[in-house]
């Protein structure tokens, strides 16, 4: 498929990683995001592309017509969030969603390309997670996907083709960074300290996906034909990508010479485990390959990372922590209790 896609959340970690990859795929590229983190660049910013600058929360069919496809980044994207106001998480998360889809089913808009998470599996007794595996959300975050999910569902039909695209934790490098997810928080904390330190003993397993491969997938849920992937949960990733914690770890302090793992093993630290079955997307899509390992994805981390100085004062500023960053813009008045700007933008 060519044609015209509208990315929601594209000024954010993964977005300003997937439209500069959709525009080189010569999709028509546009983006709708309401800008909480235009200030939080680290590097260089990533070329711009045709924006509606709007809250999720006020979209209209109007602002849909003439797009083929939509992928739907925009969110509140980390558990925490949810604790500082469980509302934000259900109105923008779930309830936007919802309102987002029923616009663009209003519009004509056929293909929806949601971008879920695995973390709705919660913790499972099960060795592998696939698609049919029970739902066990554990977070207001997690929650919100599932509800998402089967609100979409019900909206599905002839005209309307959404596709659930539920992703590991993802890593690696982006304009708009993020260092509150494992890898990428593990080699920050490597460079500028020295040392990586784990709560939990390490065994706990994780799905996880490079950003840029994340990216090219997303290319593939444009371009199936829809009776592959219509009203379709994927795992999306690979099998060989569920790594356990002490694993990332390793790849991160391997990545900075010098730096130490130390394993607390806590008593009652974060044991939650989970590993998910990428069966369904191997066979969906049987000539894609993952081009990214942790390993390989903390080297790009920290040489990034030290080319642009980054330090203990740039990761103390809590710009590339979203929650920290939120709670930021809210003490400074810049947006109200309902996470609305006050005025102008940033
Ligand atoms: N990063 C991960 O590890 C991961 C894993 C699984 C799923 N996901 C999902 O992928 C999507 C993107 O994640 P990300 O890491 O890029 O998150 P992010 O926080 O970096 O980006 C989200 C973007 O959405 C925008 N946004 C939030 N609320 C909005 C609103 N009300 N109106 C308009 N724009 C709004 C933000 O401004 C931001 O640019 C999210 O749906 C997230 O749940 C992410």
């Amino acid at each position: 498929m060519s044609g015209k896609v509208l990315v929601t959340g594209h000024d954010g970690y993964i977005g300003a990683v997937l439209t500069p990859t959709l525009v080189r795929s010569r999709y028509d590229v546009v983006g709708l995001d309401t800008g909480y983190f235009s200030k939080c660049l680290l590097g260089t910013e990533p070329a711009k592309v045709p924006t509606i600058s709007k809250d999720l929360r006020e979209v209209e069919a109007s602002d849909l017509k003439g797009f083929d496809a939509i992928v739907h980044l925009g969110a509140l994207s980390n558990d925490p969030v949810g604790n500082l106001n469980k509302g934000w998480t259900e109105d923008i998360n779930f309830h936007a969603s919802v309102r987002l889809a029923k616009a663009a089913k209003q519009a004509g808009v056929r293909r929806f390309i949601f971008s879920s998470s695995c973390i709705m599996y919660g913790l499972s007794e099960a060795q592998f997670v696939d698609e049919t595996a029970p739902l066990n959300p554990q977070t207001d975050y997690a929650r919100s996907k599932v509800q998402t999910e089967q609100a979409l569902q019900e909206l599905a039909d002839d005209t309307f083709s959404p596709v659930y695209v539920r992703n590991g934790t993802v890593y690696g490098l982006s304009p708009r960074q993020r260092l509150d997810t494992v890898l990428n928080a593990f080699v920050a904390e490597a460079l500028t300290t020295g040392h990586v330190t784990m709560h939990s003993d390490g065994e706990p397993w994780r799905p996880v996906v490079h950003v840029d491969d994340l990216a090219r997938t997303f290319g593939l849920y444009l371009s199936a034909p829809l009776e592959t992937i219509h009203n379709q949960a994927f795992n999306n990733g690979a099998d060989h990508l569920n790594y356990k914690i002490r694993a990332i770890g390793e790849a991160a302090v391997k990545a900075v010479p010098g730096a130490k793992l130390t394993i607390e093993a806590r008593p009652g630290a974060d044991q939650r485990t989970y590993r998910a079955s990428f069966a369904k997307f191997a066979k969906t899509f049987p000539d894609f390959k993952f081009e990214w390992t942790p390993e390989s994805g903390a080297v790009q981390l920290a040489d990034a990372f030290r080319k642009v100085g980054l330090d203990k004062v740039a990761v103390a500023s809590g710009k590339f922590i979203r929650l920290s960053w939120l709670r930021h813009l809210i003490d400074d008045g810049r947006l109200d209790e309902n996470l609305k700007w006050r005025g102008v933008n940033g």
